[in-house]
């Protein structure tokens, strides 16, 4: 069966090239003689990955060695209770920018390690824009957290303020998707499953002096300092899901950054226009200056035509456009492995329907 043009929005598409290597690791792992699910974790092999998925995120990233890189369990949300945990003292309060779902629920874990403020939130229109960045940020604040790319409702912050405080950021769904100064953050965090590889593991960059400041008692399991102390080896790790993030630096670094981020404006760039040029389709973020390059988010006239166009995609071999349940419509996820010829391919569907309907 060919394979399907898959706009999901995470666990989302592979590169071709990455898929099949991580079929030749499951078969047999270079020269070892067994599988990347056989490999012993405390090895020499997987301390290579380690050490290269390691030295990759720092050079993509453009960070130096006041940076630690730490992979973890848990996805997204471990980071959710982590950040608080280790970072959120006694005396301060934690500081949240209340952008979408998922910045909604990190501030909401942060409330069962301490005193939580949402200093500037945008829930009330839908979360179909962005939020004025706060001007007041106290000294007692412990950091200040924010979303880049809000992957359910699409939209994303393209210029982010310098602020006093610590400045931690969730970019799960578009680390390394362009050209950013990574050193404004004291520390950013991703779930792989969309830019960097599959589900499960979780990978953090986190500046030395932050890291310095971290509370001392908890399970080493959930400590930053544990975990980079044991080189993200606390626990048996997911070795293929690290192993799948390398090959997807990899992939990032052969192809280039600068590629990157022009491939996904003219992705972006091309969808937009065709919504915004449509009688049928309509863009739920209409300040073009808060779209998500990453998740473009549209309805349909009618839930009739919704239903058409979800069949007539299916029918042309496009899955994962359905908007998340509590948007409705379409989510379009372009992130780095989707080619500017799938989002081609998508609009002359797009047309079809347009002419028909
Ligand atoms: C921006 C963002 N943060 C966090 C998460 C949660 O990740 P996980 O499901 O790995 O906990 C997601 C999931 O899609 C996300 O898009």
């Amino acid at each position: 069966m060919e394979k399907k043009i898959n706009f999901n929005a995470g666990p989302a598409e592979l590169p071709g090239e990455v898929l099949y290597e991580i079929g030749r690791a499951i078969q047999k792992y270079k020269k070892t003689g067994i599988s990347i699910l056989e490999l012993p974790h405390r090895g020499k092999e997987f301390a290579e990955i380690l050490a290269e998925s390691n030295n990759l995120v720092k050079e993509l990233c453009d960070i130096g060695d006041d940076y630690e890189i730490v992979w973890m369990h848990g996805g997204g949300r471990m980071q959710f209770c982590m950040i608080p945990m280790n970072f959120l003292g006694a005396n301060e309060y934690a500081a949240y920018i209340d952008s979408g779902h998922w910045s909604k629920e990190a501030a909401e874990y942060a409330q069962y390690y301490g005193e939580v403020k949402i200093l500037a939130s945008s829930e009330k229109n839908g979360y179909n824009s962005l939020p004025a960045w706060p001007e007041k940020i106290t000294a007692k604040t412990a950091y200040l957290h924010i979303t880049t790319n809000n992957t359910i409702e699409g939209t994303q912050w393209h210029n982010i303020p310098d602020t006093k405080v610590p400045l931690i950021a969730d970019m799960s769904s578009d680390i390394l998707s362009a050209k950013r100064d990574y050193t404004k953050y004291a520390m950013f965090y991703a779930a792989a499953q969309k830019n960097l590889g599959i589900a499960g593991v979780g990978f953090a960059a986190i500046r030395k002096d932050l890291l310095k400041k971290s509370k001392k008692t908890m399970p080493p399991l959930l400590s930053y300092q544990e975990q980079i102390k044991e080189n993200s080896l606390v626990n048996t790790p997911n070795v293929l899901g690290i192993y799948t993030s390398l090959l997807m630096l990899r992939w990032i670094r052969q192809k280039g950054i600068d590629r990157i981020e022009q491939e996904n404006q003219l992705k972006a760039t091309t969808l937009y226009k065709a919504i915004d040029s449509s009688k049928i389709f309509k863009a739920h973020i209409a300040d073009t200056t808060h779209r998500s390059l990453m998740n473009v988010c549209f309805s349909a006239d009618t839930k009739e035509n919704e239903a058409k166009f979800l069949e007539l995609c299916e029918k042309n071999n496009i899955v994962g456009i359905q908007g998340h349940r509590s948007k409705g419509g379409f989510r379009v996820s372009l992130y780095n492995a989707i080619t500017a010829q799938s989002v081609d391919d998508f609009v002359v569907v797009m047309n079809q329907f347009e002419q028909k309907a």
